[in-house]
């Protein structure tokens, strides 16, 4: 088992394990996530009561799998917790997300939860934003070129992002197209969020700032620590 593999599932337990009775738990994306879908089936095959809302098709396909209680998203107007990984956390637990599918279901549960813990190995952790990744945008279909026209005005340069099979556009469960951004210079990403946040057609983007109550943190021992 790799380093990184074992401190994914190291995080995912952490985090089960912050889990009460009767809560409604918020299920995020990626391999990490998984781990976590995996160790909360467990709690509650072993007598825990708890209701989750998925961020994507694929978890939704996962909760299903492993027997865990789910509720639409439209039915729920907030959850007590939402657990989910990242691509990128700096310091001061900015978070850059996206790389899988809904980064907006992902924001949505983000702001809806009363608690939201991020899942970090070792590898996530960065100086800054967009240190290993581009940052994600998803934009409208017919309003991509203006918005990417905007977005080179404040230094970004970026492309759409192609489909798992290399033959198409991938699209998000909404419909939109994902526009994969790069930032020659490290801009100020408090500033660039506005920015980005004020450009119309640009539906949401990975940068996630003030959102996480605290980062589940392994070490390549998979020794976990929580960082507020
Ligand atoms: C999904 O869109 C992302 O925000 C994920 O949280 C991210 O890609 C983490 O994936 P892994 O847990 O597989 O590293």
């Amino acid at each position: 088992m790799s380093d990184a593999l074992s401190a994914k599932q190291a995080v995912a337990h952490y985090a089960a394990e912050l889990v009460e009775d009767g809560m409604v738990v918020g299920l995020g994306t990626g391999s990490t996530a998984n781990y976590f879908i995996d160790a909360l089936a467990e709690r509650h095959r072993q007598g825990l009561a708890c209701v989750t809302v998925a961020s994507s098709v694929v978890s939704t396909i996962k909760a299903k799998e492993v027997g865990l209680p789910q509720q639409a998203i439209e039915q729920v107007t907030q959850l007590d917790l939402y657990i989910d990984g990242a691509d990128e956390v700096t310091p001061d637990n900015m978070l850059l997300k996206g790389r899988g599918s809904d980064l907006v279901r992902e924001k949505i549960l983000a702001r809806a939860a009363k608690q939201f813990y991020v899942l970090a190995d070792h590898s996530k952790l960065v100086s800054h934003l967009g240190e290993n990744y581009p940052i994600p945008m998803e934009v409208m279909p017919f309003a991509w070129q203006l918005v990417l026209e905007q977005v080179k005005k404040l230094g970004g340069t970026g492309q759409l992002r192609p489909n798992a099979s290399d033959d198409g556009l991938h699209m998000t469960t909404y419909g939109s197209l994902v526009l994969d951004v790069f930032f020659a210079d490290k801009p100020d990403m408090t500033i660039l969020e506005q920015q980005l946040n004020a450009i119309p057609g640009l539906v949401e983007h990975g940068i996630f700032i003030d959102l996480a109550s605290g980062i589940v943190i392994a070490d390549k021992q998979g020794r976990v620590t929580i960082r507020h």
